[in-house]
């Protein structure tokens, strides 16, 4: 066969691979085999650049080059969807519907009104040619390259596809729930703003100008909208089995309804069901199901008459703004905090409500008294979203406006603020007290090093005390200091002491974690420790040198570089050495069974006995293999406490055993 005919077939195959996993969940060949062949195409096609083409399988790992995007126009402009919020309004709609069809019969189809971006896609010859945000409806960014990251997207159709030469579908681009977590999870680590929530981490991502960034942080889509020029179905439901044995994720959760009553049931069932979703979802969509119904209830100006979306209560409340706190955390970074009479939102009280920076101060246009909106948007953290201007008295007058402070509440130092950077930040990392709290309290923490005997109210008292300062302190701390006369006291400084000394035996990779160098989360850590082995010749390490280290880029590096030309920063590592930290990394953990080998596991939650890490390195040794997703071939998840609902879910699915931390441990003999 020659080179030729064979990248063809491999890309063929990977494609109906890529298919199986992401849009069908049944994949019919191991991740192993998978890979292996995506290897051999990358070999093939680095061999025949005359062969490239932008849809193979190979470029669904982006590309590193920064791109601008070019505004394309669309071929048919991109409407949106008048909004209802009760049901008074969706029989109007429905009686609307009725009238405009000189009351013949018709069915609406449902769908789940799906909270990210919408996406225009267009196929020529069975090809991904296009992708384009809505923009403002007429043109919009053309984001190919990175839409070709998204694995549930098709970038070719099979040979065999009954698809129009040419058309264009439309859908959602979204980042479900757990790539959500991870990616805020990974920002809050390298304290970085987190994204408020999952529709706008996936507008983010999606105009990253990087679309190795875009292929990092596990976007996903749902199309819902198929439009050819020629006649594909007679219905939506149609289009959409259409669409969906084309190889296109459609939404499994949709259902045609014959009466109005129907429709409310959807809308009741998934206004509670939505939270079981592993997205986001704001609503229904209804549209009237027969095409040629369609067309001749035709569109407004602004949308199409035949469709409509209704919006679940949005999880919003309005109070009033009493004041504004700003809080300095561990990177000295400055967070503005709204203080407002306490209201009940989506099942919890709220008094505190985050307002990110000054940039969104300004466009909030906030004053102190005013009622403010507060959402839960993605039930996660309170949100200020909005001012009720109309409500705003004589009193509230230009001298109530809220301007961002231009010094450190804590420690008075003028605020900088660093190019490119939307927050303020607090310069004095030596002697601010909440950056030495913040940074002690990560220091200890369980990834970290896992001083689990001492909390915060425990660090915040020996701060006041003198008695820390600094993390390098902590090895220097006596039971004397720290017990009262009665014996409990006692006994608690006992157990925090040995707490302490406990975290000698940390390796070097948690050390160098711990001691919260602007960006270098977990993993950066254990690249940069694996490949200098020590702290000395880290220290010594040229940009150049360290960014030779998988996943350490420019920014990390620079910032491991400046932490260690501080004279402050070379003295506190000395004083930890002294102390008997591990400075050195040991080798690799070496095999000690061989109880798990062929097995594959998935660690979710937290632990009692060991860090997540210690858990992998423990899998590893006993012969079997730690992997992050949850896939067919799972053979057990390590189950922990706080396991996302979302794993739980496809654990159930797929029918995953799920093993208990005291059961695992008994597996590999830790334990009777
Ligand atoms: S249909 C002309 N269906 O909601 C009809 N839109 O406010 C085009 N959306 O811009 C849209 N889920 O981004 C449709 N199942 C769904 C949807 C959906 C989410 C978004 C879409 C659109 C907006 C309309």
């Amino acid at each position: 066969m020659t080179d030729e005919a064979r990248i063809k077939e491999l890309r063929e195959a990977l494609h109906a691979h890529n298919y199986n996993y992401y849009v069908k969940s049944a994949p019919t060949i191991s991740d192993q085999e998978f890979d292996r062949l995506l290897a051999e195409l990358a070999d093939l096609e680095a061999r025949h650049p005359e062969l490239y083409d932008a849809n193979s399988p190979t470029q669904r790992v982006g590309s590193d080059l920064s791109q601008d995007f070019k505004q394309v126009q669309h071929a048919r402009p991109m409407l949106s969807l008048g909004n209802t919020y009760s049901r008074a309004d969706v029989a109007a709609f429905y009686n609307r519907v009725s009238e405009g069809l000189g009351g013949a019969p018709f069915d609406v189809f449902c769908e789940l009104k799906f909270d990210g971006l919408s996406i225009s896609l267009i196929y020529e010859n069975r090809c991904l040619v296009r992708a384009v945000t809505r923009g403002d409806g007429v043109q919009g960014d053309d984001v190919t390259a990175n839409i070709r990251t998204i694995r549930s997207i098709p970038l070719t159709l099979p040979a065999d596809c009954p698809c129009p030469q040419q058309f264009e579908i439309r859908g959602e681009v979204l980042m479900p729930w757990h790539s959500f977590d991870k990616l805020n999870a990974q920002r809050e680590e390298q304290g970085e703003q987190l994204f408020a929530n999952p529709r706008n981490a996936a507008s983010g991502t999606l105009k990253s100008k990087s679309s190795a960034v875009v292929a990092r942080r596990g976007l996903d889509a749902y199309l819902y909208y198929l439009l050819a020029d020629e006649q594909v179905a007679g219905t939506q439901a149609e289009c959409m089995d259409k669409a969906r044995a084309w190889g296109f994720q459609t939404s499994q959760h949709t259902r045609l309804a014959h009466t109005l009553q129907e429709i409310y049931d959807y809308i009741d069932y998934w206004d509670v069901h939505r939270s079981e979703l592993p997205v986001a979802t704001d609503g229904i969509v209804l549209k009237v199901n027969a095409l040629a119904q369609q067309q001749e209830l035709g569109y407004t100006s602004k949308s199409p008459r035949w469709a409509i979306a209704y919006k679940f209560q949005a999880e919003r409340a309005c109070t009033r703004l009493l004041k504004v706190t700003f809080q300095v955390g561990r990177t000295g970074a400055v967070t503005p905090v709204a203080n407002m009479e306490p209201v009940p939102l989506a099942g919890t009280m709220v008094r505190r409500a985050s307002l990110h920076n000054a940039d969104i101060i300004a466009s909030l246009d906030l004053h102190i008294g005013d009622m403010v909106y507060v959402e839960k948007a993605g039930e996660i953290i309170p949100q200020v979203t909005g001012v009720d201007t109309a409500a705003r008295t004589a009193e509230i007058d230009e001298s109530r406006r809220v301007t961002f402070i231009t010094h450190c509440p804590e420690c008075g130092t003028p605020l900088v603020r660093y190019p490119g950077e939307a927050a303020h930040y607090c310069p004095n990392a030596a002697t601010c007290p909440p950056q030495i709290k913040g940074k002690i309290e990560h220091f200890i923490s369980r990834d970290a090093m896992n001083i689990d005997s001492l909390g915060p109210e425990t660090v915040a008292d020996l701060y006041e005390r003198r008695l820390l300062r600094n993390v390098a302190d902590l090895y220097a701390l006596r039971t004397e200091q720290l017990s009262g006369t009665d014996g409990k006291r006692q006994r608690s400084a006992e157990k925090l002491i040995a707490g302490i000394a406990k975290s000698r035996e940390v390796p070097f990779s948690r050390v160098l974690y711990a001691l919260g160098i602007r960006f270098v989360g977990k993993v950066a850590a254990k690249a940069l420790a694996a490949h200098f082995g020590s702290a000395e010749a880290l220290a010594q390490a040229s940009l150049e040198e360290m960014q030779m280290v998988e996943g350490v880029g420019q920014v990390i590096a620079g910032s491991v570089r400046q932490w260690f030309m501080v004279e402050e920063n070379r003295q506190l590592l000395a004083r930890l050495a002294e102390a008997g930290l591990q400075m050195q990394e040991k080798p690799a953990t070496e095999a000690v069974s061989d109880k798990l080998a062929g097995q594959s596991v998935v660690i979710s939650g937290t632990f009692d006995h060991h860090s997540r890490d210690e858990y992998k390195a423990l899998i590893e040794a006993h012969g079997g293999k730690s992997v992050g997703s949850i896939s067919k071939r799972t053979s057990f998840i390590l189950m922990g406490h706080n396991m996302g609902p979302s794993k739980l879910e496809k654990a159930k699915k797929e029918n995953i055993p799920l093993v208990t931390e005291e059961e695992f441990r008994r597996m590999i003999g830790e334990t009777e």
